[in-house]
């Protein structure tokens, strides 16, 4: 008995990932837990509701989730004054039945704004108070609703052009560049346990576009605003190289104090498909779990969309797709199982 209660003693004293870094994981869930991080994907509201399939691999796989499109300002605020909040908060009640931390995505973006906003700018019968106005209404009422709900935020979206300049945008004009400091300091305000991020394309390997997030975030730093975060969306394609020095350019994020997180990933090709493109999409996959776990503060790995029967890819480029993890069917495809055997060094 003596023993018996020694060896548990024992057993119970190893911490977790210790021992289990001998067996390869299950399920990304199980991945993520070894590795002390969260893996994640975006969501397509309409497939959580009416795919008792997709929500079944959803729910099974992933410790995290962020909404494809239903935190966008055109969702929740369609019409002036008139929020539709179903489908955000389906999905963070979801989340919160299945153990899911949760990215809000995003609260300020040149794209998917109502009509009515960008109508009102254009035609100047919203002027720039009252945009202003609106901005610190729209982010205050939206990261208040889900406070305590959301793990992070994106607060600021692809503020920065490939070219190193800041993004023109009815933000910019009509506000100037402190508008950034502005929304960090209200999402700070309305949740203040919430982390903040900036959140960029193309930021795994473009020197311009990393030059000048890394320049915002020491000037927002040295005015005291609060930023925790910096989030790479990765999207990436075989037919491009794999940015080699993606883990460097999160080194210099994480020097700054930031945290760090993957959070659009998807790995596109030309189609037709073929095993030889599986392989590199599955080499690209393993190496950027690898890159972000080589990073202490690299908190979370998100895909943006497991399956590629929901994918943005096709619609957006032309003869191009099968970017996800699990092919249309959900079946795990090469880049799933290349995945499960990342470990951390
Ligand atoms: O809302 C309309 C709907 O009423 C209509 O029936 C339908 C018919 O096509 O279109 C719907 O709008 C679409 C919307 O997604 C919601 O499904 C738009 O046409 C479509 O352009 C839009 O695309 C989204 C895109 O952002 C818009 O920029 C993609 O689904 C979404 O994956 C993509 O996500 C972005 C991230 O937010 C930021 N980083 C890049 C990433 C990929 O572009």
């Amino acid at each position: 008995m003596k023993s018996l209660i020694i060896a548990l003693a024992l057993v119970a004293a190893v911490p977790f990932p210790a021992h289990a870094e001998h067996r390869t994981p299950r399920d990304l869930r199980e991945l993520a837990y070894q590795n002390g991080i969260r893996i994640g994907s975006a969501v397509d509201i309409a497939a959580l509701r009416s795919e008792d399939d997709y929500r079944k691999v959803l729910n099974r796989e992933f410790s995290h989730v962020t909404a494809e499109n239903a935190m966008k300002w055109e969702s929740v605020e369609p019409e002036r004054g008139v929020f539709t909040w179903g489908d955000a908060d389906a999905l963070v009640d979801n989340a919160r039945r299945n153990n899911q931390k949760v990215r809000g995505h995003t609260l300020v973006w040149h794209n998917q704004l109502p009509a009515w906003l960008t109508t009102g700018v254009e035609n100047g019968t919203i002027d720039a108070a009252e945009l202003r106005d609106i901005l610190r209404d729209h982010v205050t009422t939206q990261v208040r609703r889900y406070k305590g709900k959301i793990r992070a935020w994106d607060v600021v979206n692809e503020v920065v052009n490939d070219d190193g300049t800041m993004r023109q945008s009815i933000w910019l004009t009509h506000l100037g560049p402190g508008y950034i400091a502005d929304v960090f300091r209200w999402a700070h305000r309305a949740d203040p346990h919430a982390k903040l991020y900036i959140n960029d394309y193309n930021l795994e390997w473009n020197a311009p576009k990393i030059e000048t997030t890394l320049s915002i975030v020491k000037d927002l730093q040295a005015q005291g605003v609060p930023i925790h975060g910096v989030g790479f969306q990765g999207h990436l394609g075989i037919q491009y190289d794999y940015p080699g020095d993606w883990a460097n350019v999160m080194k210099r994020f994480a020097d700054l104090g930031l945290e760090i997180a993957v959070t659009e990933l998807d790995v596109r090709m030309v189609l037709p498909v073929t095993p030889e493109k599986l392989a590199t999409q599955a080499d690209y996959y393993r190496r950027a779990l690898t890159d972000c776990l080589s990073v202490k503060v690299c908190r979370e790995f998100t895909v943006w969309g497991f399956t590629d029967r929901h994918s943005w890819v096709p619609g957006w480029f032309d003869g191009e797709g099968a970017a996800c993890l699990l092919d249309e069917n959900l079946a795990p495809k090469p880049a799933y199982h290349a995945l499960l055997t990342v470990k951390k060094a």
